[in-house]
């Protein structure tokens, strides 16, 4: 019996993709429940809050968005100030020398658009500098120092931000964050820690220990910190937009630092740098309309894989192993496709119109048996796709009804580790995004294939899913830090907000994961019951409690902010898991 269970998994398994992609083909995309539509037409058009909220990592940079609001600005000047000031504040998760990538809808039309300011591989990349001489992965080269680096999006991204959809010039919306870089703030514990565990290697390069370890030690709690050369190098972007960064003074103390480490950029690379304003992912889901990240994000996609398979059932008239079954089954084969397909679209065909199909999706939920788990070695191998814990995520809704849901990163914790010398601008080490050594894992333990190999110019696959999430009469705009483990998160939380939770509620649920490869549902301390972890076990799941680069912490730092349209309500939370977030409702 289980010898022909296994055999009819992986015959199903291999032909259903085929049949559901010959089955697309007769029937055209007439019926795709995933579209790249601009616009959402909800009903929240007509109406405005009234009253805004913002919910970030950090109370500061929450506060820089709710002053520049005070000052006449709309939400996307908040979050040009929220995320400049995480950059100062938050400096382990994301920052001037990193990317982001954002879900903005703007009320006055219901555009939808997604900003992809992600990092780009220079002209001189070179997959042996992620090498051994004995061939085997350099983890070091891909993780610290200048050649770990891509092109930084991030100053890109806010002046298009600032520019196309601000209300007020760069000057005012960097202003929160430049005061507090002069003038200083008292670094939380969180960031110590990342200073502390980061300080060998941030004193293999002058200017990181000079920024990071002042007095040759990690700053101590309560003591103000500050960032003069930041808040130089943010002055210049309010003066000048984003071509002091990418073509002046800036651009020039990059390239020489990062030639005096052993890096390969050039000012080709920086000057020919862009953001990109893309269509999003859009899917629709009992009655809600899901606004999320396209490639080179992979974590729109798989939200709308996934929750295309749970269209097929009643999660609600489930019991709880039941539901974590399907729920699970479902991310299994997302993040299958994920590693196989996923990559830079300006780079890669992608077969979205199949993965994105509700006919895909019947086909995968039919090699999903009721009651067992399906060994992740009984679906078709991968070939071989990637991508921290220290990304991080801010939501805003403004009174007009504009809205941003943004995630910005610089990688692992405190990036590269290298400051670029007199710049203060801490660069990330985001080519390990690359599959940099086919089919050896990441720091995520993801996986990479060709689609995601490096080339000059290419964007690398990311995680992070920025969603904004329209039902009948309450909006959501949600998302987390957290690798690999953000899809997982985000498809969590938008099915909490549709069951009817509120932004605390979803912000504190606990939460699992599984990503194909390890075949384990990852786990937080308490996520499920006795009842329900014994009924999985005995559908065959095996747990680890942790996330998947290792730490057995509880993962994420999802903020979330919420509109319940009815009453029109707004609530802004920030994860209880950490003390230094803030929701706030102004
Ligand atoms: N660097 C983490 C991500 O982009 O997914």
């Amino acid at each position: 019996m289980e010898e022909n269970h296994r055999r009819w998994f992986s015959s199903q398994a291999l032909s259903l993709p085929v049949l559901a992609l010959s089955l697309l083909l007769m029937l055209g995309s007439a019926a795709c429940a995933a579209d790249a539509a601009p616009r959402s037409a909800p009903s929240s058009l007509a109406q405005r809050p009234g009253h805004a909220a913002i919910a970030s990592a950090n109370f500061l940079a929450t506060n820089a968005g709710l002053e520049v609001l005070a000052r006449g600005g709309n939400a996307f000047d908040a979050a040009v100030a929220v995320a400049a000031a995480l950059s100062v504040v938050e400096p382990e998760s994301s920052g001037l020398g990193g990317g982001f990538m954002a879900v903005l809808h703007r009320a006055k039309d219901g555009r939808d658009v997604f900003i992809d300011a992600r990092e780009t591989a220079p002209a001189a990349v070179n997959s042996k500098d992620y090498l051994n001489p004995d061939g085997s992965p350099n983890r070091d080269t891909a993780l610290k120092g200048p050649l770990s680096a891509g092109i930084p999006g991030e100053p890109a991204g806010l002046a298009l931000i600032a520019q196309r959809y601000g209300k007020l010039p760069l000057r005012e919306s960097l202003a929160p964050a430049i005061r507090i870089a002069r003038d200083g703030f008292k670094p939380d514990a969180r960031l110590r820690d990342a200073i502390a565990e980061e300080q060998k290697n941030l004193r293999r390069w002058p200017a990181s220990a000079a920024k990071y370890l002042p007095a040759d030690a990690p700053p101590v709690a309560g003591a103000i910190w500050r960032d003069p050369d930041q808040a130089r190098t943010l002055e210049l972007l309010a003066a000048h937009g984003d071509a002091d960064f990418y073509r002046g003074a800036t651009a020039k103390k990059l390239i020489a630092a990062v030639h005096a480490a052993g890096g390969n950029w050039s000012m080709a690379d920086l000057a020919s740098y862009r953001a990109k304003e893309r269509a999003p992912i859009i899917v629709n889901y009992r009655g809600y309309r899901i606004i999320t990240a396209p490639p080179p994000s992979s974590g729109g996609v798989a939200i709308a894989e996934i929750l295309n398979i749970l269209s097929g059932y009643d999660l609600g008239q489930l019991d709880q192993a039941h539901r974590v079954h399907y729920i699970v089954e479902a991310m299994r084969r997302a993040f299958r496709d994920h590693n196989d397909y996923l990559g830079d679209p300006d780079f890669v065909k992608m077969p979205l119109q199949m993965l994105l199909s509700p006919y895909y999706a019947d086909g995968l939920r039919q090699s999903i048996l009721p009651d067992k788990a399906t060994p992740s070695s009984m679906l078709p191998a991968a070939e071989a796709a990637q991508p921290g814990m220290h990304t991080t995520h801010f939501s805003i809704i403004d009174a007009d009804g504009n809205m941003a849901s943004v995630t910005s990163t610089v990688n692992y914790t405190l990036g590269s580790t290298f400051v670029a010398a007199g710049t203060g601008v801490l660069l990330n080490d985001e080519m390990d995004d690359f599959a940099l050594v086919p089919n050896q894992p990441n720091v995520y333990g993801l996986l990479g294939s060709v689609a995601n190999a490096p080339a000059p110019g290419k964007r690398m696959l990311s995680s992070m899913t920025p969603s904004i999430v329209i039902g009948p009469t309450r909006t959501a705009v949600i998302g987390s830090p957290g690798g690999s483990t953000i899809i997982t998160q985000v498809l969590e939380g938008i099915l909490h907000f549709i069951d009817g939770q509120s932004a605390q509620q979803i912000v504190a649920d606990k939460r699992y994961h599984h990503q194909y490869l390890p075949d384990v549902i990852f786990v937080e301390p308490d996520t499920f019951d006795a009842a329900t972890t014994a009924e999985l076990g005995r559908m065959g799941y095996r747990f680890r409690l942790g996330d998947p680069w290792g730490s057995n912490e509880a993962w994420g730092f999802m903020n979330v902010v919420t509109w319940n349209r009815s009453s029109n309500r707004l609530d802004a939370a920030s994860d209880p898991r950490h003390p230094s977030g803030l929701g706030k409702v102004q």
